[in-house]
């Protein structure tokens, strides 16, 4: 044990052997192997005998042969840790059965039979949360991607629909309440024990099955459908927490609309539920009328969730709806068309945000995060195409590229039909695949189609992995500018060699003289190299391309300071104007960190970049949610991704020193800025979160340039906030600094709010994300506070996502940083082998870092690999890493 292993960590002792053995190298599954399943289940009926320590599971499954499939003398059932406590069969106990590899093998002579099997399964003893499971009290499942077998043996596969009938049957006290999918058909019950049955019309693949049974409450509402369908909602979550689930129904309420609105679905049952629990892997789940969410996604209000947390509920309430048509009605055929749904529904949720919250600010927000995240990703020894060919564990690639890289990809099929066509294509999409199980070809086909596009190139998005990189030059001459482009798509695990693929790029070319431009163009770059021309330019236009950006690829162009500053403050295209601010900036940061600049060249680039956010901050053209998204330097991160190999320590340096160079420059400006957005204070108004936004970005420069009056400035904002936006972006600024205010700042907000576990979340997070030198020394003591512990995983990314993600201290030169996640991956693993696999990445990037720290990267990736008895979610992540 190294010294930062949490020493004697309680949650070490108890795991079960079972789940640390493995000896051979978990197999690869291809894509190409697919074949449909023998047998069709068209019932499924599931009687629970509940308990926290013991589930009593009977599953009775009707089978018949698929005559779509190849023949088979026996049916295999996936199981996962399970064993069966009797198999009948047609009623009469089964004798020729066997496990093998932890799935259940039946001889079946006959065209059809009744299966019945029952399994004990213990919801306390599962700690990695994918199955049955307890949190808090209750029971609830998370069944996607392969969590099914863990509950009852049965064909754990998309492309198995069947219709499920579900009894549960408990003691009332401790599950009051009992939700399953579909609606509540009988329910009773003597005594202490009760129970209900629910059914779901709708035939689903076990990975949409929930169940939820716990001391509940719900806040209630309804809608009715454009074809006036009554539907009874429900967001249920323990008592004291009510009062928090507003926004979410409001937010359930607007996605129902705006699906019938823009993509012409309507909802399919009569009552759809949404469950919170404070222990969940991901974010949400879309089972069939019973979607169940970390409760980071459901509960707010103003006082405990920023602005921030706000939109991320809107949009995940939205995601999870939208999966009712594309998810659930039409549904994968199998794991590697996942994109299939996740691609398509970030895309509809993305599009339903803009529209709620302004499109602009909204694709700045989704491109940050394309670009912070995927971008590396595809970059990196983990790079995959959005239909990837293989895998070890599905889980793994549940992944920025599947989910982003997927919506930009679709959503460049939008903008090449527009809107209208579009909704052509979806709609015949929808109407052909309703209720089966479909690929990402039948996608590409029924947009074809539907929306009239050749989309034969374009197929190469699904199937080449690599973020394309565009090369742009302009040229000039007489009357004529000549656009020249040419792209790369690099080489990726797997995949030496790339084809051109389409990119289309909105464009703009801006008159010197006039200040204008003639009007948008979409051209579509399809081979490695195109030219195109345009005539009537007395002068060099000035060139606004991939506005919106309208393709996922990286531009490279030399283009001159003063171009880029007229873009920033001309250009009407939002996007393009942060675009310009970015580039701007980022053109600078890279050659400070790179060759090194001679001090008159660092001098010219900051001037140049105080100019452009002087302008920024005075404009009165532009609103303040837009103001704070121009304000923000690029991230370490993208700012990494920019060079070859990247020393982290020198960008950190190089871009805390511009952000202090700038702040004291303008501090005339930033001062009175942060006075006229303190007039707005609390509201949910767009003009108040926008304020709030500034002012923060405000502090974040003061903190830089002048840590004295910004630690007097944040603690004051701190003392006097009505919002935790606005409590927690001073208490963000505070944390950073080594200011007297710091401590009393964060024991007060412990104590405050101590007992509400998405706060203490916020608080743990802030600490270890912090610009402060000690950041790493606070994270090793944060591991033994109290309230950390390795079973709740918002818990645990709360603060070792945030340190990974913190460049200063995850990347110290000692490689502490790298040895501390080392550990908490080995640590974690048999706790909750999904959440720990996803640690694997920050670890992996090691091959663009400067020699010295990736050498201590990949030691610890080898540290990592050499631990006996390794999931398979780490084996595979750390085996590709290690590539
Ligand atoms: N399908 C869920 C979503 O995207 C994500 C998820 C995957 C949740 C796996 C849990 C487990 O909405
Ligand atoms: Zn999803």
């Amino acid at each position: 044990r190294t010294p930062s292993t949490p020493d004697g960590n309680p949650e070490m002792a108890d795991v079960p052997p079972s789940t640390r053995e493995r000896d051979a190298e978990p197999p690869l599954i291809r894509r190409e192997n697919y074949a449909p399943f023998p047998w069709l289940v068209p019932e499924t009926h599931l009687a629970f005998t509940l308990g926290l320590e013991e589930t009593l599971v009977v599953a009775t499954l009707t089978l018949e042969r698929n005559p779509a499939a190849d023949p088979s003398p026996a049916i295999r059932l996936d199981g996962d840790g399970i064993s069966p406590r009797s198999v009948a069969i047609d009623g009469e106990p089964a004798g020729d059965w066997w496990l093998d590899d932890g799935d259940l093998v039946i001889t079946l002579p006959a065209e059809s039979h009744t299966l019945r099997i029952e399994t004990v399964i213990s919801p306390t003893a599962n700690s990695q949360l994918m199955g049955l499971y307890a949190s808090n009290g209750m029971l609830c499942t998370q069944c996607e991607a392969e969590g099914f077998r863990r509950i009852t043996f049965f064909p754990d596969r998309p492309d198995v629909l069947s219709t499920y009938t579900v009894r549960m049957e408990g003691p009332k006290d401790a599950f009051p309440v009992l939700l399953s999918n579909g609606n509540k058909v009988a329910e009773g019950g003597e005594g202490a024990v009760h129970w209900a049955e629910w059914h779901d019309p709708w035939p689903k693949p076990s990975y949409l099955f929930a169940l939820v049974a716990g001391n509940l409450v719900a806040r209630k509402d309804s809608f009715t459908t454009m074809n006036g369908r009554h539907v009874d909602l429900a967001i249920w979550v323990r008592g004291e927490d009510l009062p928090r689930t507003g926004h979410a129904m409001e937010s359930l309420k607007k996605s129902m609309r705006w699906d019938e609105e823009v993509f012409g679905r309507e909802y399919d049952l009569d009552v759809f539920n949404i469950v919170a629990v404070g222990d969940f892997n991901m974010g949400a789940m879309e089972n069939k009328g019973l979607n169940v969410f970390n409760t980071k996604y459901v509960l707010a209000d103003p006082e405990t969730a920023t602005d921030g947390d706000y939109d991320g509920i809107e949009g995940v309430i939205a995601h999870e709806y939208f999966h009712n048509w594309s998810g659930n009605r039409v549904t994968c055929r199998d794991w590697f068309q996942l994109s299939l749904k996740e691609g398509f529904t970030v895309l509809r949720d993305q599009l339903f945000s803009q529209d709620m919250q302004g499109e602009a600010v909204k694709r700045i927000e989704d491109v940050r995060l394309l670009r912070g995240v995927q971008f590396p990703e595809d970059s990196g020894p983990l790079a995959h195409p959005i239909r990837p060919d293989s895998f070890r564990e599905i889980s793994n690639f549940y992944t920025p590229t599947i989910y982003n890289k997927g919506a930009e990809v679709i959503r460049m099929m939008r903008t090449m039909a527009g809107p209208e066509r579009f909704r052509r294509g979806t709609d015949l999409y929808f109407e052909r695949h309703d209720g089966e199980a479909a690929t990402c070809e039948d996608f590409i086909r029924a947009m074809e189609e539907g929306a009239a596009l050749d989309l034969a190139q374009m197929r190469l998005w699904y199937s080449q992995a690599g973020t394309p990189k565009v090369d742009v030059t302009l040229a000039h001459d007489g009357e004529t500018a000549t656009l020249r482009l040419r792209q790369t798509v690099p080489p990726t695990p797997g995949q030496p060699d790339k084809q051109p693929m389409p990119i289309p790029l909105r464009l703009a070319l801006f008159d010197r003289e006039s200040g204008r431009h003639r009007g948008e163009e979409l051209i579509v770059l399809a081979g490695e190299e195109e030219t195109f021309s345009w005539s009537g330019f007395a002068e060099r236009p000035i060139l606004s391309i991939n506005r919106g950006f309208s393709a996922p690829v990286t531009i490279e162009r030399d283009m001159p300071a003063d171009d880029l500053l007229f873009l920033a403050a001309h250009d009407d295209d939002p996007f393009a104007r942060y675009e310009a601010m970015q580039e701007l900036v980022l053109g600078h940061l890279v050659a400070a960190v790179g060759d090194g600049l001679s001090d008159q060249a660092i001098e010219a680039g900051r001037a140049a970049i105080g100019e452009a956010l002087r302008a920024v901050l005075n404009d009165p053209g532009i609103d303040d949610a837009m103001r704070g998204e121009l304000m923000m330097l690029p991230s370490q991160t993208y700012i990494a991704e920019a060079l070859l190999v990247a020393d982290p320590a020198r960008i950190h340096a190089e871009r805390e020193s511009l952000k202090a160079w700038l702040a004291r420059a303008l501090e005339s400006d930033l001062l009175p800025l942060y006075e006229r957005t303190s007039g707005a204070v609390a509201g949910m108004d767009p003009a108040a979160r926008g304020a709030r936004k500034v002012r923060t970005q405000v502090l974040v420069f003061l903190a830089a340039g002048n840590p004295d009056r910004a630690a007097q400035i944040a603690a004051a904002q701190y003392d006097g906030a009505r919002t935790m936006t606005d409590r927690q972006g001073a208490l963000m600024v505070l944390t950073g600094l080594s200011a007297p205010q710091r401590t009393h700042a964060l024991i007060d907000f412990y104590n405050r709010y101590q007992g509400n576990a998405l706060v203490i979340d916020k608080w743990f997070s802030l600490q270890a994300s912090s610009l402060h030198p000690a950041a790493i020394e606070h994270v090793k003591a944060l591991a033994h506070h109290a309230d950390f512990t390795l079973r709740n995983p918002n818990r645990v990314r709360s603060l070792y996502m945030a340190f990974a993600g913190n460049p200063h201290a995850f990347h110290a030169a000692s490689g502490e940083g790298y040895r501390m996640i080392a550990d908490l991956i080995i640590a974690l693993d048999p706790i909750n082998a999904q959440t720990a696999a996803r640690f694997v990445t920050p670890l992996g990037r090691w091959r663009r870092i400067e020699p010295g720290r990736a050498a201590l990267m990949r030691a610890e990736l080898e540290r990592i690999a050499g631990q006996p008895g390794l999931s398979r979610d780490t084996f595979e992540q750390v085996s590709r890493s290690l590539g």
